[in-house]
């Protein structure tokens, strides 16, 4: 994996001072770097039955939809709130200061549907707890959560593990 952490651009002090952005936008133009990271973020539900991927916004639609086109099966966006056109199901999640909520379409998953969710990164683990619990409250049996980057110290894989949701990543940054 060496060479996908190295295609993996860090940005310091972005979006405010003493952050330091790990963008996957310079993952994503290396076309090598690409592939290997949808097989891999494909590899450990190998023996399982998936029967849709959700992504989160923004950048889990680039790589859910290329892991959805990879195991055949249809794509669910996870937005910020208020821009989806049907009806909703939201939930909140806490930001540093504040809160944001994130929906899904209240028909985008069928009653224990098989659901593998997908984004570029695992922080607080926030986002993807909330687009778990909106998953399941539509029915879903969510199988597992896959992720370029882990960010250990914020301890987000450990808190969806202890929701029942089996966590991978392909790399890490402390
Ligand atoms: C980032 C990232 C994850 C989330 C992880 O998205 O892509 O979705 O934060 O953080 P957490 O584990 O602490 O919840 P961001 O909120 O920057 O939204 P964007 O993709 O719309 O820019
Ligand atoms: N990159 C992308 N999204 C993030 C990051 C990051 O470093 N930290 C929290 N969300």
């Amino acid at each position: 994996m060496d060479f996908i952490k190295d295609a993996i651009r860090t940005i310091p002090d972005y979006p405010k001072p003493g952050i330091m952005f790990r963008d996957v936008t310079t993952m994503l133009k290396d076309a090598r770097a690409f592939r290997a990271a949808i097989d891999a973020m494909v590899q450990p539900w190998a023996g399982a039955k998936i029967d849709k991927v959700a992504g989160i916004e923004a950048r889990g639609f680039i790589l859910g939809g290329a892991v959805a086109h990879q195991l055949s099966v249809g794509f669910t966006p996870v937005r910020k709130k208020g821009k989806l056109p049907g009806r909703t199901l939201e939930e909140s999640y806490e930001l540093e200061y504040g809160t944001d909520a994130v929906e899904i379409h209240a028909d985008a998953i069928a009653e224990t549907e098989r659901v593998l969710l997908v984004d570029d990164l695992i922080a607080t683990g926030g986002t993807a707890d909330a687009a778990i619990k909106l998953l399941r409250r539509a029915g879903a049996d969510v199988v597992g959560a896959t992720f370029v980057i882990d960010l250990p110290d914020l301890g987000g894989s450990k808190r969806i593990e202890a929701l029942g949701v089996p966590c991978a990543s392909l790399v890490s940054f402390e």
